[in-house]
């Protein structure tokens, strides 16, 4: 079966690395972690890893296993190349798989070293000028597996003292897909484990631009359990993508279903103004930002 982002593919890689509401989403991610006390030790799972940004800098800030999971076997692959060569730009991933394991440092290095034991506040670091890199957090690859698995039908990989799930509950095309996710999840997590998860904001469409932010709602469509959200990723080309719109009392009502004995919610963060994006810039995404952080304990 085609999914998705079987076609997607390198076009997310791109949107990743360089749309503004991304570098927010690892700002925030990121933020959250450091208030847990870092990854260091933990046993982590990656779902909807993509390409896997998010699971190499569980593995580089120290995790003692990082598992990713996508349904998609070409995210699944480019994942696995990346961990090859580390860097997140496309032509040079496709053209180095197998090359130099040693590359220069890149912007995974930056935010996993935010997550190392005593590393400094991780906005100072995921935004700091180019060459303050302050090394590499932890070995490459050594820890990390990639699995092509649906994660409301996930098997028994862990168990797991933390998971992370950037914009996978988007992706649940009905609602009992979306609790099949949240159960498998908590089968997979120790007790007082802890779930991350980036979620979109629901209600912003047709009121808010966000393509200064690197994507567009270009329609939304009453349909099954949850509005579906016909989008744009503004990449070069752009490239269209879907996903529902499920309100934060669905996903809550989901989390408490499956077992999770605490739901919380934290408003997106941003990374510090640079030359590139001036406090104003962040100050209006502020107003009405993508997503938001969902956190859950098992
Ligand atoms: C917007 S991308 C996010 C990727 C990654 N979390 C990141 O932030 O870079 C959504 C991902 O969810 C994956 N996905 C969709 N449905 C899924 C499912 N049921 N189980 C696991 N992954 C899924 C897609 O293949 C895609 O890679």
């Amino acid at each position: 079966m085609r999914f998705q982002y079987d076609t997607i593919g390198e076009r997310f890689v791109e949107s990743k690395t360089v749309a503004a509401f991304s570098a927010a989403d690892t700002h925030t991610l990121l933020g959250a972690l450091d208030a847990l006390g870092g990854v260091s030790g933990l046993d982590t799972l990656d779902l909807a890893c993509g390409y896997g940004y998010n699971t190499r800098l569980l593995a580089r800030g120290g995790a003692r296993r990082a598992v990713g999971v996508d349904i998609s076997e070409e995210m699944i692959r480019l994942a696995r190349a990346h961990g090859v060569i580390g860097a997140d730009d496309v032509a040079t991933l496709e053209g180095a798989v197998g090359a130099d394991s040693s590359p220069e440092p890149s912007e995974d290095d930056a935010v996993a070293a935010a997550l190392a034991p005593g590393a400094v506040a991780p906005g100072a670091v995921a935004t700091g000028p180019a060459g303050s890199t302050p090394g590499r957090a932890a070995p490459r690859d050594t820890s990390i597996e990639y699995v092509v698995a649906d994660t409301a039908k996930l098997p028994q990989l862990g168990p797991f003292d933390l998971a992370t799930a950037v914009y996978l509950f988007s992706q649940a095309t009905d609602r009992s897909a979306l609790h099949a996710m949240f159960r498998s999840i908590r089968a997979n997590l120790r007790d007082g484990g802890r779930l991350l998860a980036i979620v979109p904001n629901a209600g912003a469409y047709p009121h808010v631009d966000w393509s200064p932010y690197g994507v567009r709602i270009v329609d939304r469509v009453h349909e099954g359990d949850a509005p579906l959200l016909k989008a744009q990723f503004l990449t070069r080309p752009s490239v269209d993508f879907e996903f529902r719109e499920w309100a934060h009392a669905d996903l809550a009502e989901a989390a408490v279903e499956a077992g999770f004995a605490t739901v919380g919610w934290q408003p997106n963060r941003t990374p510090p103004p640079d030359g590139a994006r001036d406090e104003a810039y962040w100050t209006a995404y502020r107003a009405w930002p993508i997503s938001s952080l969902m956190t859950c304990t098992a």
